[in-house]
């Protein structure tokens, strides 16, 4: 054994006994899910993009709804009717898929809202996306409810007056709101004023879900077309199975109708006939405001943003494309070396994944010098000083065959497999290391290279797994280069608590390298003595 690394920067784990539990419960889940699916289309990890999707689907079934549907209040009951019955071929489906979807949009959303606060993105540099998700689920949550009202059957009218009941409740109305409607009616202006929310309140919800995604690169803003196609086929079954219906037409005259509200979208309902409109106000406002500071509960420290060095930057642009939290933009050069552009670094963006480190191209261990300093880099983890861990680490490997493990202080815990015939290094993101340090650990005497990340399509910063396969595969700068044989080079998808699937994967790959003929390796070793003189 020997100490090869500095101290991670983030435990894998952290966070409350209940986040943890479950967390490796949601953790169970999802390999369940991965057997199923496949890690790429798993629907967990698709939970936004499938948000995005329903919303399209509600959007796109709603217009085609509206064309057949009567605008005033006297005809609407009787439009909706013809659309059950058959308006134009399939305008039932259409109306039940349109209700359905609208009820898959409101569950993907809080999963997915619950998924981010299991795994911890309620905190830190995603304060941005957690906080711009809370209206979200409001807006979501009133673009269903006043669909109802549109039919205008009993539920609607139960639904309508339970609603300004409870919206009467706040000191703006002063009570005026139910009194109104139930001495006047519903009256073809409030009616158009209910078509009018209907079709504002979706169009505010999707201008807050671009907002939403706003300071994430290369947002996963549809599933894989696998999963849109299941999903789709799965409602319109549903719809087909069990045609949504209308109530009997509203009648004013009624007290309290007998109805059967949708509990996903209209339990609020018997919650305010439960309590008072007072009550669920402030238990809606607090909880609100609680989930909205959710970031700062507790204020946590968060880590220093990586930093240009323009001496080292030449301007590629790498660094911007793989940044995953937008946090790097390339401006006109202020140094006056006649280069085009460099890179800067917005902190306040920056969420310390090192990704833009393993981009850069300076980030090479063979350059010379006794320091290496590169482009772009954390200051609490810099490239250099990973470069001289990674040589004392080579120089004291002994047994055969010796393995350098590349691990991710966000995945399964790799040093616990450091041991005299392998050694193990962690950074932020596995995403960090340049393919530079692949070469540069073969050369230096190892027999294979075990690159260890997040799950397959889970990195815990969005993109890093999807970059280093792309690096390795040559199809992204910057690759590992065509000489290095790449069957000395494995990758382990193993998040946090898959440490014993790490040690397996480990020891599959030692075997396999144990059968590898030595002749290639020799080769490359041999040819680039050459090359170096
Ligand atoms: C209409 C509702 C919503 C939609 C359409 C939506 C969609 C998305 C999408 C597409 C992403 C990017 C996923 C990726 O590419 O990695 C995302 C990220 C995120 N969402 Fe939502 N979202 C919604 C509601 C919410 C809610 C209610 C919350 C929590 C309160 C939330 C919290 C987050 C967080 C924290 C991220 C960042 C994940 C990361 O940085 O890795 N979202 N959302
Ligand atoms: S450390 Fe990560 S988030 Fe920050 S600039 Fe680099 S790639 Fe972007
Ligand atoms: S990758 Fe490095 S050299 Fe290229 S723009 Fe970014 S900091 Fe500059």
């Amino acid at each position: 054994m020997h100490a090869t690394e500095a101290p991670p920067l983030r435990t894998p784990l952290h966070g409350t006994p209940l986040r943890m539990t479950l967390r490796f419960a949601l953790q169970r889940i999802e390999t369940g899910f991965d057997a199923a699916f496949g890690a790429k289309a798993n629907p967990c990890r698709h939970l936004g993009g499938t948000a995005f999707f329903l919303f399209f689907v509600v959007a796109g079934t709603g217009a085609c709804l509206y064309a057949a549907f009567d605008t005033r209040v006297d005809g609407a009951y009787e439009s909706v009717e013809r659309i059950t019955r058959g308006a134009w071929p399939l305008s039932g489906v259409a109306r039940s898929l349109h209700r359905y979807a609208s009820d898959a949009f409101v569950l993907i959303v809080l999963l997915h809202g619950l998924r981010e606060w299991i795994n911890g993105h309620a905190h830190g540099f995603r304060w941005y996306s957690w906080v711009s998700g809370v209206p979200l689920v409001w807006l979501v949550y009133a673009s269903g409810l006043g669909g109802y009202w549109l039919v205008f059957d009993r539920l609607a009218l139960w639904s309508l007056v339970a609603t300004t009941e409870w919206l009467d409740a706040l000191p703006l109305f002063g009570g005026a709101l139910a009194r109104n409607f139930i001495a006047d009616g519903v009256t073809n202006r409030l009616f158009s004023l209910l078509i009018f929310l209907h079709i504002g309140i979706p169009l505010a919800l999707l201008l807050g879900m671009w907002v939403h995604i706003q300071r994430i690169s290369r947002p996963r803003t549809r599933p894989p077309r696998l999963l849109a196609f299941g999903l789709t086929a799965a409602l319109v079954l549903l719809s087909l199975a069990k045609p949504a219906t209308s109530d009997a037409p509203a009648d004013l005259a009624l007290a309290s109708p007998n109805v059967h509200p949708d509990w996903l979208y209209q339990a609020i309902h018997p919650l305010f006939y439960a309590s008072s409109g007072t009550l669920l106000w402030i238990a809606a406002g607090a909880l609100t405001v609680a989930l909205g500071l959710l970031p700062w509960l507790p204020p946590a420290k968060r880590p220093p943003a990586a930093r240009v060095d323009l001496a080292n930057c030449n301007g590629c642009g790498r660094c911007f494309a793989d940044c995953p939290y937008v946090a790097v933009t390339m401006r006109p050069r202020t140094d006056g070396r006649p280069l085009p552009r460099e890179a800067v670094v917005d902190a306040a963006l920056c969420a310390a994944c090192g990704i833009c480190a393993g981009a850069c191209p300076s980030s090479t261990p063979f350059r010379s010098g006794e320091v290496l300093h590169t482009g772009i880099d954390l200051p609490q983890r810099p490239i250099g000083s990973v470069r001289d861990e990674l040589a004392r680490g080579l120089a004291n490997l002994r047994g055969a065959p010796r393995v350098v493990v590349f691990g991710c202080d966000c995945a399964a815990n790799a040093r616990a497999l450091q041991a005299s015939d392998t050694a193990v290094l962690s950074l932020p993101c596995a995403a960090m290391w340049p393919p530079s340090f692949v070469e540069f650990a073969l050369r230096s005497g190892v027999d294979g290279v075990l690159i260890a990340g997040c799950r397959d399509g889970d990195c815990a910063y969005r993109l890093g797994n999807r970059w280093i396969e792309q690096r390795l595969r040559g199809m992204r700068e910057p690759h590992l280069r065509g000489t290095v044989p790449i069957e000395r080079v494995e990758t382990a998808w193993c998040g946090p608590f898959d440490g014993t699937a790490l040690a397996r994967e480990l020891a599959r790959f030692r075997e396999r390298l144990g059968a590898l003929p030595a002749a290639r390796l020799a080769l490359f070793k041999r040819r680039q003595e050459v090359i170096d003189g």
